[in-house]
């Protein structure tokens, strides 16, 4: 009797190792594949004119098909802290891989337990205790049921503009419309109010708030920086009424915004805390909700009623306990404090020598928000950007806005070229913009 209905050959990748004279047909084939089997309005977005494939990445830089040499001011959407494969992780990594690489769940796992020593050492006040997942979605959700199960209350306020993830749980906190509205209803309980009104936040907590939940500085939100003292106040607020402060460091964390975690810029120590994307050092992915061991006490009685078969394996654990390394022993986050300085200095002298074109220049560390005019010019510049050398990209919740998030080794040296090449589009724009006015002169 057959067993299969339909003969299936395994398909075999072309390693990336044939070398140059085989890129094309790598090329080729990844297109179509992606076209065919992955999303291709979007594949055939990603192409563009060039069809260029990543195929290298190192440091700051990443590599197309043809050779053409990027500087990576997207970091991955802030996955790539350290760098793209840093030795110190990808090391760590390759020894691991000789050891054991995913746990058999029934012994203990020392590298799993040994992350999270060294994240309750560099977090913030009693954060003690961490669970394991696979993606920042994952430690949201793993927060807010964490949350509604150590207070026994349901409600979950959070921000317009948030962005959280994208599973029901996560999905009900994030603050836009256009990610939640095909997907309702959502969850019961989740209310949105304005990022950084800390009266509007104070209305809404009701007998019922578990938390309230936050990034320090919305990322997809626009890269929108509160009012100096907000996240202070929501502190003191969430105290007051015995709600749960959560907060989403999945994007500001890991040293991003000048200090390891973004809430030590105001002393404030969150109950729960959500990391992702850089834990993994850009080798493994990883993410981790952690919390004091008064909140913990809720999972201890029947410990698998959060779970997770992936997290904390070895792999990934190895990656973010090296990446950790790199980062305290590098100094990153104070190496992205006068980075990011230096960067938005810069750019600030763009915004004053091109007011026709920049509208805003926020952020803080090596997050930082560049916000042109219209929509139309951001689209048209980060693709000219593209062109010269340069990667960014925009944000999902402001589509006038380019989040500038570098790897946080980048260099002055780096800066300047992402700069000068950013000032040589626009200068390039006036010229053309002049040539046109004279056209339509002589035409009238
Ligand atoms: C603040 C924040 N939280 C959560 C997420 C979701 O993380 P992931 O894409 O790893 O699921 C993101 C992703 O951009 C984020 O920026």
């Amino acid at each position: 009797m057959a067993v299969y209905k339909r003969r299936v050959q395994t398909k075999k990748f072309t390693r990336t190792t044939y070398g140059p004279e085989h890129y094309e047909q790598i090329a080729a084939t990844c297109l179509d594949n992606s076209i065919n089997h992955l999303n291709a309005a979007y594949s055939q977005k990603l192409a563009g004119a060039e069809g260029a494939v990543e195929f290298r990445d190192q440091g700051v830089y990443t590599f197309d098909n043809h050779g053409k040499r990027y500087l990576d001011c997207l970091g991955g959407y802030g996955i790539f802290n350290v760098g793209h494969r840093h030795p110190r992780v990808i090391e760590a990594v390759k020894a691991q891989l000789d050891q054991v690489c995913l746990h058999s769940q029934d012994l203990l796992n020392p590298w799993a337990a040994h992350l999270a020593s060294q994240l309750a050492a560099i977090a913030p006040g009693d954060l003690q205790y961490t669970f394991f997942c696979n993606s920042g979605t994952e430690a949201v959700e793993g927060a807010l049921k964490l949350a509604r199960l150590s207070t026994g209350k349901t409600e979950i306020i959070s921000t317009k503009n948030s962005y959280h993830g994208v599973s029901l749980g996560a999905l009900s906190a994030t603050g836009r419309d256009v990610f939640r509205k095909p997907f309702e209803p959502l969850l019961n309980g989740f209310k949105h109010v304005t990022f950084g009104d800390i009266a509007a936040l104070e209305a809404a907590i009701t007998e019922n708030t578990a938390a309230v939940i936050l990034e320090p500085i919305q990322g997809e939100g626009g890269i929108n920086v509160p009012p100096v003292g907000y996240l202070r106040k929501v502190r003191q607020l969430t105290r007051k009424h015995n709600v749960l402060l959560i907060l989403d460091e999945v994007q500001t964390g890991l040293g991003r915004t000048g200090r390891m975690f973004a809430c030590e810029h105001e002393g404030v120590v969150p109950d729960i805390m959500c990391l992702a994307k850089a834990l993994g050092g850009g080798v493994m992915p990883i993410g981790c909700f952690m919390a004091s061991k008064k909140i913990w006490k809720a999972l201890e009685s029947n410990p698998s009623i959060h779970n997770s078969t992936f997290g904390g394996n070895p792999l990934a654990c190895t990656a973010a306990s090296a990446t950790l390394e790199v980062l305290v022993e590098e100094h990153l986050p104070a190496r992205a404090a006068v980075m990011g300085n230096y960067f938005m200095r810069r750019l600030i002298e763009l915004k004053e020598k091109y007011p026709q074109y920049v509208a805003d220049v926020r952020g803080r560390g090596l997050l930082i928000g560049f916000e042109f005019q219209t929509k139309e010019l951001r689209e048209e510049v980060q693709a000219e950007l593209w062109h010269r050398g340069v990667l960014v990209a925009g944000t999902m919740n402001s589509n006038k806005t380019i989040r500038i998030e570098p790897p946080l080794i980048i260099t002055e040296s780096q800066i300047n070229f992402m700069v000068d090449t950013l000032d040589g589009v626009f200068n390039d724009r006036v010229e053309s913009d002049k040539k046109a006015r004279k056209r339509g002169k002589k035409r009238a």
